[in-house]
This record gives C-alpha cells, sequence and structure tokens, in this order.
C-alpha cells in the first residue's frame, strides 16, 4: 500500500452553474436603502444571480457537478465520493451530496456535506486529496453550492448587498506524472464565531420556536471584523502554502482568491507583492456566492485559459467560523 498511500491527486475537471436570474445593485436600490455607487466602490459587486424557488442547492449543485463530468470526461459511475461545501442544504438531512447523487446518477459514490461556509470548497479539495492519497477513493466529485438568497435578511442593507447564488464542481484523481494539489494550510478559530454567523434555525435556537425573534434565521455579520480577518488569515495562509510547496508567488500562473469583496483582495495582492491582473476575479457578476465563490472562480480561470497543463495556481479562502485554507496546485 505504500506507492498508494502516496498517490498525488489533480484535478482533472471543472464546472459550475449560476442562476439566470441577475439581480443588479439598481435593483437593490429599490429595497433597501443603498445606492450602486455605495455597493460599487465598498465591494466591487455590480449585480449577483439569484435563483428561484424550483432552483435549490442541490439542483445548482448537480448542474455544476454535470459540467465538471463533461469538462473531465468522467462518467457519473465511476465517482466514488461525492462532498459537497454548502451552509445552505436543501433540508438538515438527508445530505445535499445525497440529492446531487441522484440527480447526477453517480450510483456508486458515498456522499456527505462539509460545512466550512465560504472555505468549504477548498477544504473539501484537500479532504479530497488525502482520500485519494490513502487510496479510500479514486475519483472525487468536489462541490461548493450555496443558495444565500434563503439564508439573507432582504432588509439588512450590511449584509443582503453582498451576496449570491451559485455552484462550482471539481473532479479529482491521481494522474501520473503530476504533483496535483502540492500543499494545503487550513486553520479555524471558532473564538471569533459571532463576526459572521446565522443565530437561529439549528438545535441552539430551533426555527419557528420562542427565541427565534432575537436568534434570527439569516446572517449577522460585524463587516469591519470579518474584513480585518479575512484579510489577516488569507495573506498568511497564502505565504506559508506557497512556503510549504517550495513554490515563489512569481511561478503562480493565477491566483484565485475567494470572492467576496474587491478591497479584499487588492489587499492581499499588495501584501503579497503580487499584481492584480494576475488575480482571477469575477465578484463583480456573481457578488459572494460563499463555499461557491471560489469554485466558480476556478472554472471561469479554467475555461477561460488563464492557466494551462503544468501550471502552478494558488487557491485562498475565508469565510465563517471562523475558517481559512489556501492550496497550491499543480494544474
Ligand atoms: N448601502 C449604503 N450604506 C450602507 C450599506 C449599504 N448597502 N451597508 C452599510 N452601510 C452603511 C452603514 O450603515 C454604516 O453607516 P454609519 O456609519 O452611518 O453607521 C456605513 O455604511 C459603514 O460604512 P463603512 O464603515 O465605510 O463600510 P466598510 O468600508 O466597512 O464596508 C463592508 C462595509 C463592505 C461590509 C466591509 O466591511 C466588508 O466588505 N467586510 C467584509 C465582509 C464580507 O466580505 N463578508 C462576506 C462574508 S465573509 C467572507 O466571505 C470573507
Amino acid at each position: 500500500m505504500q506507492s498508494e498511500q502516496l498517490r498525488t491527486a489533480s484535478i482533472i475537471g471543472t464546472g459550475s452553474y449560476a442562476p439566470d436570474r441577475v439581480m443588479t445593485n439598481a435593483d437593490l436600490e429599490k429595497i433597501v436603502e443603498t445606492s450602486d455607487e455605495w455597493i460599487t466602490t465598498r465591494t466591487g459587486i455590480k449585480e449577483r444571480r439569484i435563483a428561484g424557488p424550483e432552483i435549490t442547492t442541490s439542483e445548482m449543485a448537480a448542474r455544476a457537478a454535470r459540467a465538471a463530468m463533461e469538462n473531465s470526461g468522467v462518467k457519473p459511475e465511476e465517482i466514488d465520493l461525492i462532498i459537497c461545501a454548502t451552509v445552505t442544504p436543501d433540508m438538515f438531512f438527508p445530505n445535499t451530496a445525497c440529492f446531487v447523487q441522484t440527480k447526477i446518477g453517480a450510483v456508486n459514490a458515498v456522499c456527505f456535506d462539509l460545512s466550512a461556509a465560504c472555505s468549504g470548497f477548498l477544504f473539501g479539495v484537500e479532504t479530497a486529496r488525502a482520500y485519494i492519497a490513502a487510496g479510500t477513493a479514486n475519483t472525487v466529485l468536489v462541490i461548493g453550492a450555496d443558495k444565500l438568497s434563503s439564508i439573507v435578511d432582504w432588509k439588512d442593507r450590511n449584509t443582503c448587498v453582498l451576496f449570491g447564488d451559485g455552484a462550482g464542481a471539481a473532479i479529482l484523481r491521481h494522474r501520473e506524472g503530476s504533483r496535483g494539489v502540492v500543499a494545503t494550510r487550513m486553520g479555524s478559530n471558532g473564538a471569533l464565531a459571532e463576526i459572521l454567523y446565522i443565530p437561529g434555525g439549528g438545535s441552539a435556537h430551533p426555527a419557528g420556536g420562542s427565541t427565534s425573534a432575537e436568534n434570527p434565521v439569516t446572517i449577522r455579520m460585524n463587516g469591519r471584523e470579518t474584513y480585518k480577518h479575512a484579510v489577516t488569515a488569507m495573506v498568511e495562509a497564502s505565504q506559508q502554502v506557497l512556503a510549504d510547496a517550495g513554490v515563489p508567488s512569481s511561478e503562480i500562473a493565477c491566483f484565485i482568491p475567494h470572492q467576496a469583496n474587491l478591497r479584499i483582495i487588492e489587499a492581499i495582492a499588495s501584501r503579497l507583492d503580487v499584481s492584480m491582473d494576475r488575480f482571477m476575479i469575477n465578484l463583480d457578476c456573481y457578488g459572494n456566492t460563499s463555499a461557491a465563490a471560489v469554485a466558480i472562480a476556478l472554472d471561469e480561470a479554467n475555461r477561460t485559459g488563464r492557466f494551462k497543463q503544468g501550471d502552478k495556481i494558488l487557491m485562498v479562502v475565508f469565510g465563517g467560523g471562523l475558517t481559512w485554507a489556501a492550496s497550491v496546485v499543480e494544474w
């Protein structure tokens, strides 16, 4: 088993899906006291996609998964593990990955969800790598999917302008001669849970219970604190993972950061001393889609030729928990 235990894991295909309905900053001006100018200058977001009631998280995830299967040439029955990173599951249980399994016909897959908010997709990629390295799985579908429109307080201008819906997917498998996921750094700090969280709806404060008014089932966020920790954690994780991988930042073909706020990305670029044109950015079109954000950006970068086989990319994420991660991947 020694050689199997050391198997590398490569991303062999990607896919993504975003709902058709576009909500612009001008549309939001009609819902809350805000302006296109405020949203654009503070965040860089111009529009986001909003899923209708018929498009659940698992439906978006399944559409992204089909695109990733097509991109990689993998058939559904070859997938032996599905990891769906989400904080907006269709239901508490069964897990969303199980719904995806049925929708795409991945009859041989083991399925579970992963909860790490905006960091979920990269946590999933590292979990997939570990399963493949251990020989426990061969072909893993990792999905980041979130329908944040279902957990946003549409009366709270502090948060509702930031988020959108979507899904991104990647398929990982050992590929001879490729280093694949070269190195990953992950971190968490549960002591800061309350700067970004949903107070109600769980077992602490069940939805519909007497405490639901004080503990709403919608996102609560301290924006300034989130901003500060996001920059610090993503810069440090990027520096650490570059050192672990033995790769200088000049050798990274494309940086793919969590798509939350353009100013956060500019701060990261500045502190890493990397020019902004080497960063993949699409938050202007989608807003922050949580676990889906880096996955959709990865797929768009892949499909638009931002890197080629053999190139190294760096993905970096940050989210509620707090959680964060960075990975260097050889394509
Ligand atoms: N439109 C107009 N005014 C607004 C809006 C809005 N949509 N939202 C807040 N404001 C007001 C506030 O009420 C406040 O007014 P006050 O000063 O009278 O009380 C003022 O704007 C706050 O302005 P700033 O302090 O200049 O706002 P800031 O520069 O901190 O930007 C923002 C706010 C965009 C939320 C920023 O802090 C941020 O991006 N934080 C990171 C949050 C984030 O990305 N969260 C996503 C989830 S976590 C993740 O994915 C990384």
